[in-house]
């Protein structure tokens, strides 16, 4: 991708209704570990419906970059033979991705060669004593550069731990259930709340021993075993991504939309139990289940809505969706209060602080706190230009904002939609949007 690219902005203006059905591209989290799961199986793995955004095709890349053989036969669908890692040729670099680097380090430090993890200006501004400091624990040689990317990673005998997450976060429980697939005895990981469980059903799906147990099954021990067996799956379409358009249609008075075969997985579901609480006319239907997870089909029409506490375990299964949450919660008539939601201001950018800042530039008034927000509502908004900071739920959930703003608004740095939705601008044209992507300002 070229700089200028990155810049692209979208042009938007409000008032039109979205209306019909759309399917959106495959589960961000799925697809990472899709391809590093594929890449440590012995043998020949089937990807279909594989999200190919600006994250996962790092994800892709550092993979390749370790001498796995990947075809290609489109975009999405990808087979993969895996089992025979080499040493990479440089550092690997996993760009914007949060999830690819602390995933992948915790397979890396299971191999018997060094490796080199690196990534964007922007992810290495990002925390990693979270990995860090699990991951030597267990024995593994692992060093940061003040805490941050890159992470040089050398040979090193794992032992199994017994490991309580300090944050819910599933990137770090599965970076070390992944290294744990190398140890020499079991490792424990006790999280204190429910968050996503990606790597745990796709490793039990692969024949890894790995069992759940005490309240609400937050205790989750993985015996080492280095045998998986490939992959076959077709990923679920991503509930993160669908959550822009739902609060669009939400939101866009006249709007009936569905969005078909989302991953339903209750880990994830938390916008869903949000907006259903703050009065939405939300529908399920076709719910089935597809590659171990949930899947179903998702219909909104256009409420008004009110304003909702959210704090505790639902901030984990949602914790993708507070930047459009907040939107949502503009229009909402009464308080909005989010609390427990501190891991927000170490994402892709500060995003409590990026989307209080640049929901002003449009008119809303936001409360601030240290972990959360406070919203009171209904209000309206102004046209404005807003920056989408490349952090690509940043852009998408202001390019939301544009299409409930008085006048036209425009989103500049916009292109890294791309990071997680391919085809953001493309899907809410199709349903009714007024947007254009790029520079133009007919419209
Ligand atoms: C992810 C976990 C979450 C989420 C991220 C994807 C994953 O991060 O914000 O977008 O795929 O495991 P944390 O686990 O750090 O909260």
């Amino acid at each position: 991708m070229t700089a200028d690219v990155r810049q692209d902005q979208f042009t938007i203006r409000p008032g039109a209704a979205l209306l019909g059905e759309l399917s959106v591209p495959g589960d961000k989290s799925i697809s990472h570990r899709a391809v590093m799961l594929a890449a440590i199986a012995r043998g020949k793995s089937e990807i279909r419906n594989w999200l190919a955004a600006g994250d996962t095709e790092a994800t892709l890349g550092a993979i390749r970059d370790l001498g796995i053989q990947i075809e290609r036969h489109d975009a999405n669908t990808l087979t993969i033979h895996g089992g025979a890692m080499r040493p990479a040729d440089g550092p690997l670099n996993l760009m914007n991705a949060g999830t690819g680097i602390r995933l992948l380090a915790g397979i890396m430090a299971g191999q018997d060669f060094p490796s080199i993890l690196d990534g964007s200006a922007q992810l290495r501004r990002r925390p990693m004593k979270r990995i860090t400091d699990p991951l030597q624990r267990m024995g593994a040689d692992i060093e940061s550069s003040d805490g941050a990317c890159p992470l040089h990673i050398r040979p090193a005998k794992l032992n199994g731990i017994a490991y309580e997450l300090p944050v819910a976060s599933a990137q770090v429980k599965s970076a070390i259930l992944l290294a744990a697939l190398y140890a020499n005895a079991p490792t424990t990981v006790i999280q204190p709340g429910p968050a996503r469980d990606h790597t745990e059903r796709m490793l039990r799906s692969l024949g890894v021993d790995i069992s759940q147990d005490g309240a609400d099954g937050n205790t989750i021990t993985l015996v080492p075993n280095q045998h998986l067996n490939p992959l076959d799956m077709t990923v679920p379409g991503d509930v993160s991504s669908a959550a822009f358009l739902l609060v669009a249609a939400l939101l866009t008075p006249d709007s009936d939309l569905t969005v078909t075969g989302v991953n339903l997985n209750p880990t994830r579901t938390g916008i869903i139990d949000a907006l259903t609480e703050m009065g939405a006319d939300i529908a399920l239907s076709n719910v089935s289940e597809q590659a171990g997870e949930p899947i179903g089909d998702i219909r909104l029409r256009a409420s008004q809505l009110r304003g909702l506490e959210i704090g505790g375990e639902t901030v984990v299964r949602m914790i993708d969706e507070f930047p459009i949450l907040m939107v949502a919660a503009l229009r909402a008539e009464g308080e909005t209060l989010v609390r427990d939601a501190k891991e927000l201001r170490v994402k892709e950018t500060d995003r409590i602080a990026v989307m209080a800042a640049e929901l002003r530039k449009l008119g809303a008034e936001i409360e601030e706190r240290e972990d959360g927000f406070r919203i009171i509502g209904p209000q309206s908004l102004t046209g404005a230009v807003v920056d989408g900071h490349d952090d690509h739920r940043i852009a998408m959930s202001l390019t939301i904002a544009g299409l409930i703003a008085a006048e036209g608004t425009v989103v500049t740095d916009a292109a890294c939609a791309r990071d997680s939705f391919p085809g953001f601008a493309e899907a809410l044209i199709s349903c009714g949007a007024r947007l254009l992507p790029s520079n133009s300002q007919k419209l």
